[in-house]
């Protein structure tokens, strides 16, 4: 069956950037001046995913608003002849089936997917957290997808992370079949170091079958009090196989203060119009900065 939807899990508070998230949603958070929820929807429709469902809350109208048709902004940039700007906000509105559904209590990631059942239905789809983007030569979903059609079961995306760091994620404990492609054997929910059975976290891409809904359904609160994704996919291994596809791009995840910062600095350096004064700033820095 083919992959058409792709679930975006949006409505999470944002607590670590409090109080810049109180009215605004953190996916709007710029990465200079593109939202990092842009990243991750461009990400999908470059896959060739067109229904995009994002499940949203009460503070995430800015999210519909941003890849909405802006008819009156359109014209006041023809007017002022500025036509690169305006081909890039009329990029932006090229989804051709956003759709929004309301989480209305946050309930843990797991429960946000679940939420998402009605609109994807008995098919497999693609769920892509919003707070980590992937910068790849080969879009990872595309990768994923293969992955898909050779088995025909669900795959999660890993990256290996640095020991000390494997509390922040969700690790697996798999079986290397072939080049970069491991069967899942176990899953643990931000372990202590001491119990993670190994260094492949979970990235924050998942390509799921169905079934997933039947297990988020009878997932009982895990990490946190919350009804977690992982949890889910570990009962999902009990009945089907899900294999791991394990990444060597860049990962930046946004969703710490520290993360975000260094997002933005290396996004900010690979720009041909802030490389260089941005060097020139941080050497300046260098210079005054004793070593901590
Ligand atoms: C979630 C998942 C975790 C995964 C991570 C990737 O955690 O629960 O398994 O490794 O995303 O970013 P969160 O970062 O939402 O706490």
């Amino acid at each position: 069956m083919e992959v058409r939807k792709a679930v975006l899990p949006v409505a999470g508070w944002g607590t670590r950037f409090l109080p810049a998230t109180k009215a605004m949603p953190k996916e709007m958070f710029p990465i200079i001046d593109k939202p990092v929820i842009q990243f991750i929807v461009e990400e999908c429709l470059d896959a060739g995913i067109e229904n995009i469902v994002f499940v949203t809350g009460r503070h995430k109208r800015p999210i519909e608003h941003h890849f909405d048709i802006n008819t009156d902004l359109e014209k006041h940039l023809e007017n002022a002849g500025k036509t690169e700007l305006l081909k890039n906000i009329m990029e932006i509105s090229r989804i051709t089936n956003p759709i929004y559904i309301r989480q209305k209590e946050q309930l843990g990631l797991g429960h946000a997917v679940l939420v998402a059942e009605p609109v994807v239905g008995y098919e497999p789809f693609i769920v892509s957290l919003g707070d980590v983007i992937i910068k790849d030569e080969e879009n990872i979903l595309t990768k994923m997808i293969e992955v898909y059609k050779k088995f025909g079961k669900s795959v999660i995306a890993v990256f290996e992370v640095e020991e000390k760091d494997v509390s922040k994620y969700g690790i697996i404990d798999g079986r290397h079949i072939e080049k970069d492609i491991y069967i899942v054997d176990n899953l643990v929910e931000k372990p202590k170091v001491a119990e993670a059975p190994s260094k492949l976290a979970i990235v924050g891409r998942y390509l799921f079958t169905p079934r997933i809904f039947e297990k988020l359904k009878i997932t009982p609160p895990g990490k946190g009090g919350e009804i977690q994704l992982t949890d889910a996919i570990k009962l999902l291994l009990e009945e089907e196989a899900v294999y791991a596809i394990k990444i060597n791009s860049r990962v930046y995840d946004t969703g710490t203060p520290l993360g975000y910062i260094t997002t933005i600095l290396d996004f900010a350096l690979q720009r041909e119009d802030l490389r260089e004064e941005i060097i020139r700033y941080i050497r300046s820095l260098i210079v005054e900065i004793p070593e901590v």
